[in-house]
C-alpha cells in the first residue's frame, strides 16, 4: 500500500579524521563544550520533516554511547565502511526494512557542525517536487588557477560555473542506492552523493547554502567552527 514519502537522514561519522589529527576523532571533538556530532545532529533532530536518523559509526567507536543523542528513539546506528560512500551505503542498507524507494534520504557529514535549520528547510523545500534531488552548495568566490603540474599557473578557470558542494544532500532512497551500487560496480571513487547521481546521467539541483556551513577538515577549522556556533547562538 502506498504511503506519503518519508524523509530519513544519514549522518556519516565513521571517518578517521586524518587531516584534523589529535587523539579524539574530529566528529567527537568538543566545540563550545559539546561534541561536533551533537552539533551536526541538532538541525536534523529539530526538523519535524525528518522521520528518522541513521548515524554511521566507526567499527570500534566507544564514544557514541556517551552522547545524549544515543538515547533518542529517532536515531539508530550502523557500522560505517572504509570510505565515505561505503558508510552511506551501509546506512542505506540498514534502512531497507523501513524505507521505500521514493522516500527521501538526507545525507549529512558529522564533520559539518554548523548546519542551520534554515538551510536544511531550504534544501527540503527546493527539492520537494524535484525528479532528481539536490544539494547545498555555494558559488566559488575566488579567482581559480589551474596548476600546470610544476607549480605555475597555466590559466585562470571560469569560476562563474563552479560551485562548492556542501552537505546535506538529498536524494530518493531507491535512486541513491542504485547510484552508489553503480559506483562500487565501476570501482569509481565518489566524494559525495551528488557525484554518484551525476554518474547516472542526472543533474542534481544546486541549492545555495550558507558559507558558514563549514567542514572540520584541519585543526584551524575548530576556531572557525566555534566562532560560527557562538555567533549562531545569538541569532
Ligand atoms: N566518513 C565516514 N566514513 C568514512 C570516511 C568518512 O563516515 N570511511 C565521514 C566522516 O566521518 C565525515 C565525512 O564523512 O563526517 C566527511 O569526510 P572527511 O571530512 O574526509 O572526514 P575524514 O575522512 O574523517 O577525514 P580525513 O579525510 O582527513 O581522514
Ligand atoms: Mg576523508
Amino acid at each position: 500500500m502506498s504511503r506519503p514519502a518519508r524523509r530519513w537522514a544519514v549522518v556519516v561519522a565513521a571517518g578517521r579524521g586524518e587531516r584534523f589529527g589529535g587523539s579524539t576523532p574530529k566528529q567527537y571533538t568538543l566545540l563550545l563544550g559539546r561534541p561536533a556530532l551533537s552539533w551536526s545532529l541538532a538541525a536534523l533532530l529539530a526538523s519535524p520533516a525528518v522521520d528518522g536518523v541513521v548515524v554511521a559509526l566507526a567499527p570500534r567507536d566507544r564514544r557514541w554511547k556517551r552522547l545524549a543523542e544515543s538515547r533518542s528513539p529517532r536515531i539508530s546506528t550502523c557500522v560505517g565502511g572504509d570510505r565515505r560512500e561505503a558508510s552511506v551505503s551501509n546506512a542505506l542498507l540498514s534502512l531497507a526494512a523501513r524505507a521505500h524507494d521514493d522516500d527521501w534520504v538526507i545525507v549529512h557529514d558529522a564533520a559539518r557542525p554548523c548546519l542551520r535549520r534554515e538551510d536544511l528547510d531550504k534544501l527540503i523545500a527546493a527539492t520537494r517536487r524535484d525528479p532528481v534531488g539536490g544539494l547545498l552548495a555555494i558559488p566559488v568566490p575566488d579567482t581559480l588557477k589551474v596548476n600546470d603540474g610544476r607549480g605555475r599557473s597555466a590559466r585562470t578557470a571560469d569560476r562563474s560555473v563552479l560551485w562548492r558542494a556542501l552537505t546535506p544532500q538529498i536524494f530518493r532512497y531507491g535512486l541513491l542506492r542504485r547510484a552508489l551500487a553503480l559506483c562500487v560496480e565501476r570501482e569509481r571513487v565518489v566524494t559525495d552523493e551528488a557525484s554518484a547521481v551525476e554518474a547516472l546521467g542526472l543533474r542534481p539541483r544546486l541549492v545555495q547554502g550558507r558559507g558558514d556551513n563549514i567542514k572540520l577538515t584541519t585543526p584551524a577549522d575548530r576556531v572557525l567552527a566555534e566562532a560560527i556556533l557562538r555567533a549562531g547562538r545569538r541569532t
